[in-house]
Order: structure tokens, then C-alpha cells, then sequence
């Protein structure tokens, strides 16, 4: 790989390959699996017949007369000319069909015993009364509303009720900042807001409300404010735009008749870092994505939804809480756990208390939370039930061999395929991943694409790499979920996804991959300036630009350094402005709150120093390279292309009494 940001990893990997253990698929999985070898040759002989015989999972109104519309690269359109609607299938469908006593939602909240049971029936009724309310509230077909909530079951029933509408709903992360949510509100163009008091974090309410209250003396957009009591804790009020929740939802009618949609209608705009300071809205459409979502939830984790107790611990604020705790799960009729809390409250071992409780089957997380309770030892996980577990699966980063090993050998009791899934916002669904039942798994690999989809590792000509070399992750061919467009920005779209590899029309991830001698793919992590804390994407341009709109600040450069807990940490070099003098001595701190302030809590910094110079190359483009050397301690590199070689050791000097 040509890029100048993967020595390390390089490294990394060759170590890694070195990994020689092996998992087979258990035999009674494999026998039983949903997926069998067959399907891999199946789709590739007929790419888009398969994806049609996927689709046929999903309840249509009206059935597509196309499947694929790709005449217009890179805007794709799936199932054209199918209608559907995306809530009537993920609730009503399975009342219809006679589930409707069956367990959607086993939801925990963070307080012990503060739990709320929702029936499939149960769902429906909440998701058509909340329907009603926005509607009444002025919400029609293709109005944007933001939703920035906690993870309580009226978030789930707030995204389902605006799908029901047709109206794309943007879910901003509750830990993110009233100015990150005023940008993304703005940037849609969401008049309605759906949010909550606050929520249970540690043991403790934390608010959302004020964060709302503010973010609307930033926008004038926002029109009405439905608040959802979870807490209890005193907010303010204004009579012209707040609602309670319990008033506008709870006093309305429980039948709603769902419409059907285009397939091509927007779902929903995910909002996630880029390579430039301002967040990328992804666009998802409907059937397609529905579609994806369902099917690799069912294939993956090798569903079978009459008696898997299934749960996913990402926060609905993320694609994967999109993706696999709500539109996959709920579509395949599942019943699932929800949890709201932090996994060490009230005490350590709280995530394995609720699998031992509900009996949980299938177990979806990141690697960062299993490195951390690797540290805490396996005396605590070793003292519950865990025997309900059947499959175990990864997400967000790359996992490392022995945080595999030890999930599937202490919370799997060994007998567990542990799927490690790669994927994308942008791409909406599972794309590479092993298939229970059939894969023979590696840790630290995510094998190869699942069947149906095209992915491949190429150089920089986008030739594809033989076995044993590096390169940049692609994806050949269109797919269901894929994102349709960047919010209002279609040449963003293109610039940044097909523009690397134009001539062959494929979609460059961002990501750098390498394939094993047996042409299996072990994912690197991005090759871009995106990086990765804890499983959450960051931009290091957003966090740069926060930097510098602080007064005291001149110049920012901020890099992902290898992190032993959260795989990567924010680290930021900052020049200060001549008349900010030394900047006082808690500038550190000032530095990070402010960061705080202006994205969120996940985007602070570890660690800022200051400097008197940043690394330039002759062009001016910051070496983020030599950054990082200094950030994990390392003893500097090449540094004959700065365009002042003198510079690293004016910041080694400076930075070594920095904290
Ligand atoms: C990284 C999260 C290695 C990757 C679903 C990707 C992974 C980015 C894996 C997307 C994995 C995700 N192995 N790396 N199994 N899964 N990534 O949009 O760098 O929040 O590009 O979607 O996370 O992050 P996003």
C-alpha cells in the first residue's frame, strides 16, 4: 500500500497472521444453519435474482418490476416500482401473521428491575398512536424529524412511527452536543425534534432536554418539541413548542393505517464523520435497505425468530442500532433485548446478568467492550449462566485475535462461531462477514463478502491484489442497502465514494485491508483521516476545526494514536495564538471542554499538547504521521520530506512536559 499511514499496521499484521487457531462451525449449527455453502455459488450465478428472492422476505404492497436500476452510476434504485412500508413490516406484519403476543421488546433500564415488556401487539399500538401524534403535530410524507433520545423503548417506537409516515427520521447520538445536533437538524431541514428529559447513565439522570432547548437558539428550524418524561428531573418549558409525550402520544387513537411507500423512499439520514470538518447525512431508501437489513440479520446470526432471544448492545444513535436493534430484528419478528445503561452499573457484570436473565441466544457488541472486560477478568462472567449464547458477533473495528479468543472461550463457553461483521454506515448492512454455520472462522479476520455481495482488496490502480498482499478494501457491485446519496450534496456522493476508482465504477470504503494466503480479508481500519474511538467514527478535520474556533487556539492537528482500550484515542497538537500568552495553566483542560461543548463527550481528546510548531510537508499538508510518533512514544520517523526538519524536535521538547 502507497499510503503513507500504513507502516504500523503493518506490522500489526504481520504479527497477526501468524495467528494459526481455527474454529469450525459446531455441527449442530451447521446442520441446521440458515445458510448452507450452496448459497455463496447460488447468489453469484444470479446476483440479482438472489436479491429478489430476499426481498421476498419482506411484506410488499406492491410488488417491483426491476430489481436493480443501475443505469445511472453510482445512483443505484432497488425494487423498482415496489411499494411497501417499512413499520407495517416491522410490527404489524407479525401481529397479522398471528405473533402478536410474542415479546418484541425485553427492555432494561439501567435503575435494577426498572423493566418494561413490549408484545408485538403492544408495539403496533404505541408506534400507530405515535404516529397519530406526529401527524397531528403537521408531520407529513417526507418531512425530516430528529430524534435524541436515551435508549428506551419510545425511541424505537419515535423511528417506527416516523417510517410509518414516511418521514425520514435522523437519530442524533444523545452523547453528542446541542451545536452537533443543531448542524444536523439544520443540514435536513427537521422542524420536529423527539427527545426526553434524560436518561440513566452511571447510575445517575443525565438531561437531554437543555441540549434541545439550546440547539434551538442556534436554529431557527425546529418548530415543535415532543419530550418523552423518562426521569422526572425539572425542564423548561415553552407552551409554544414543547409537547409531553404522554399527553400528545398516550391521548391518541391506537389504529393507524399504515400507506405504502416507493422503494426508493427515504428511511432515514445517518449522520457520520468524513475527511472534512462537516458530518456526511447518509441517505437510506426503503426496500432496499429493508431488505439488507433483514436478510443479513437472519443469515449472519443464523436467526431462527421462534426461539432466539436476541441482543444487540449498540445505542440506537449508531447504523448498527439502525440496522440490527431495530429495522433487521424487528422485520424477522424477533424477540430482543434492549438494555439503557452502562455495562458496570450498578456493579460489574451487568450485561452478563441480563443474558443469564433472559436466556439471551445471540450476543451482537464491539470489541472495545470486550477488552475491557477481558481486564476485569473472567471470574465475573465465569460466575453467570452464559449457556444460553449460541452465536457471538463483533462490530465497529477490527477485532484482535486474543479478544476473540477469549469471547468466544469465557462468554461463549467455547461452543460459540463469533462472527466478526464489517460494514459501514454507508453501507447499511453486513458485508463481510463469516456465516456461522459454514465458516470456518479465524480471529482477527472477517473472512470473505457474504453471498450476494462483491467486495475485493486492490492497489492504486484498482487492480485486485493476489493473495498474501495489502490494499484498499472496494466493493464491486451494487447492494440492497447501500446509501442512495449524501443529504442534498449528490457531487459529495461521488467525490467521496467513486471517485477513487472511477474508471471501474467501485466503491471505495475508506478502508485499508489485506488478504491472507488463503484470500481471506483482515480489515486494517481507514486510510483516510477518520478515525475510530471505541467503535465510533470520528473525523480528525471536525475535531481540528473545533480546536481552532476556540480563541486561544491558531493552529490544530489531531490524530487517532493506537489506544489499548478504545483502539484508537483522539490526540491533539495545538499552536497557541501570541496573545494567549502560555495559555494559562488549565488550558488542557479548557481545550477539551471545549471540545466537548462543540461535538461531544466521545470527541474530547486524551491527551492535547502544545506546541510551538506543527510538521508540514513543502506543501503545507500536516504530517500526521510523525503526529502519531510522538503520540504513542515512538521514536520519530522519516522526516526528510518536512518542508523544516528542526520542527519534530521543537515538539518532542515542547510535548514532553505536556499531559
Ligand atoms: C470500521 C459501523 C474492522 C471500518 C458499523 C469502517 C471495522 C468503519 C469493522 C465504519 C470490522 C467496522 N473490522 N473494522 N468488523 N466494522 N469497522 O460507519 O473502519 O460507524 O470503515 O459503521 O468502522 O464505521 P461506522
Amino acid at each position: 500500500m502507497s499510503n503513507e499511514e500504513s507502516g504500523t499496521s503493518e506490522q500489526t499484521l504481520s504479527n497477526l497472521l501468524k495467528e494459526d487457531r481455527r474454529f469450525d462451525p459446531p455441527a449442530d449449527l451447521a446442520a441446521e444453519a440458515n445458510l448452507t455453502e450452496e448459497a455463496y455459488a447460488r447468489a453469484a450465478a444470479d446476483r440479482e435474482g438472489f436479491w429478489a428472492e430476499q426481498a421476498d422476505r419482506l411484506s410488499w404492497e406492491t410488488r417491483w418490476d426491476r430489481v436493480l436500476d443501475w443505469d445511472d452510476p453510482p445512483f443505484a434504485k432497488w425494487f423498482v416500482g415496489g411499494r411497501l412500508n417499512a413499520a407495517y413490516n416491522c410490527v404489524d406484519r407479525h401481529v397479522d401473521e398471528g405473533r402478536g403476543d410474542q415479546v418484541a421488546i425485553h427492555w432494561v433500564g439501567e435503575p435494577v428491575d426498572d423493566e418494561r415488556t413490549l408484545t408485538y401487539a403492544q408495539l403496533k399500538d404505541e408506534v400507530s398512536q405515535a404516529a397519530n401524534a406526529l401527524a397531528e403535530l403537521g408531520v407529513g410524507t417526507g418531512d425530516r424529524v430528529a430524534i435524541y433520545m436515551p435508549m428506551i423503548p419510545e425511541t424505537v417506537v419515535a423511528m417506527l412511527a416516523c417510517a410509518r409516515l414516511g418521514a425520514p427520521h435522523t437519530v442524533v447520538f444523545g452523547g453528542f452536543s446541542a451545536d452537533a445536533l443543531a448542524s444536523r437538524v439544520d443540514d435536513c431541514g427537521a422542524e420536529v425534534v423527539i427527545t426526553s428529559d434524560g436518561g440513566y447513565r452511571r447510575g445517575a439522570a443525565s438531561s437531554l432536554k437543555p441540549a434541545v432547548d439550546e440547539a434551538r437558539t442556534k436554529t431557527d428550524k425546529i418548530r415543535k418539541v415532543l419530550v418523552v418524561q423518562r426521569t422526572g428531573q425539572d425542564v423548561t418549558w415553552d407552551d409554544d413548542v414543547d409537547v409531553w409525550w404522554h399527553d400528545a402520544v398516550g391521548s391518541a387513537s391506537t389504529e393507524h393505517t399504515p400507506e405504502a411507500f416507493d422503494s426508493e423512499h427515504p428511511l432515514f439520514v445517518m449522520y457520520t464523520s468524513g475527511t472534512t470538518g462537516k458530518p456526511k447525512g447518509i441517505l437510506h431508501t426503503t426496500g432496499g435497505y429493508l431488505t439488507g437489513a433483514a436478510f443479513t440479520h437472519w443469515a449472519i446470526f443464523d436467526l431462527k425468530p421462534e426461539t432466539d432471544v436476541y441482543w444487540c448492545s449498540a445505542d440506537v444513535g449508531w447504523i448498527t442500532g439502525h440496522s440490527y436493534l431495530v429495522y433487521g430484528p424487528l422485520a424477522n419478528g424477533v424477540t430482543q433485548v434492549m438494555y439503557e445503561g452502562t455495562p458496570d452499573h450498578p456493579a460489574k457484570g451487568r450485561w452478563w446478568d441480563i443474558i443469564e436473565k433472559y436466556k439471551v441466544s445471540i450476543f451482537y457488541t464491539a470489541p472495545t467492550a470486550i477488552r475491557s472486560f477481558m481486564k476485569q477478568g473472567r471470574e465475573i462472567p465465569d460466575s453467570r449462566d452464559l449457556s444460553s449464547l449460541r452465536v457471538l458477533g463483533s462490530v465497529g473495528e477490527p477485532i484482535n485475535p486474543e479478544a476473540y479468543v477469549w469471547y468466544r472461550e469465557v462468554i461463549g463457553g467455547g461452543r460459540t462461531p463469533v462472527v466478526d461483521t464489517w460494514w459501514q454506515t454507508e453501507t447499511g448492512m453486513i458485508l463481510i462477514s463469516p456465516l456461522p454455520g459454514v465458516t470456518r472462522g479465524k480471529p482477527g479476520s472477517a473472512m470473505i463478502a457474504i453471498p450476494g455481495v462483491e467486495a475485493d482488496v486492490v492497489d492504486d490502480e484498482g487492480t485486485s491484489v493476489p493473495d498474501g498482499s495489502g490494499g484498499y478494501l472496494v466493493l464491486k457491485e451494487p447492494w440492497p442497502a447501500m446509501l442512495r446519496t449524501i443529504w442534498g450534496d449528490d457531487q459529495r456522493f461521488k467525490d467521496t465514494y467513486w471517485s477513487r476508482f472511477k474508471k471501474q465504477g467501485f466503491y471505495f470504503a475508506g478502508d485499508g485491508a489485506k488478504k491472507d494466503d488463503d484470500g481471506d480479508v483482515w480489515v486494517l481500519g481507514r486510510v483516510d483521516d477518520v478515525m475510530n474511538v471505541s467503535g465510533h467514527r470520528l473525523s480528525t478535520t471536525e475535531i481540528e476545526s473545533a480546536l481552532v474556533s476556540h480563541p486561544k487556539v491558531a493552529e490544530a492537528a489531531v490524530v487517532g494514536a493506537t489506544d489499548e482500550d478504545t483502539g484508537q484515542a483522539v490526540c491533539a497538537f495545538v499552536i497557541l495564538r501570541d496573545e494567549a500568552g502560555d495559555g494559562g495553566e488549565d488550558i488542557v483542560e479548557e481545550l477539551r471542554n471545549h471540545v466537548r461543548q462543540q461535538i461531544g463527550a466521545i470527541a474530547k481528546p486524551r491527551q492535547i499538547m502544545v506546541v510551538p510548531e506543527l510538521p508540514k510537508t513543502r506543501s503545507g499538508k500536516i504530517m500526521r504521521r510523525l503526529l502519531r510518533d510522538v503520540a504513542e512514544n515512538r521514536e520519530v520517523g522519516d522526516v526528510t520530506t518536512l518542508a523544516d526538519s528542526t520542527v519534530m524536535d521543537l515538539i518532542q521538547q515542547g510535548s514532553s512536559g505536556a499531559k
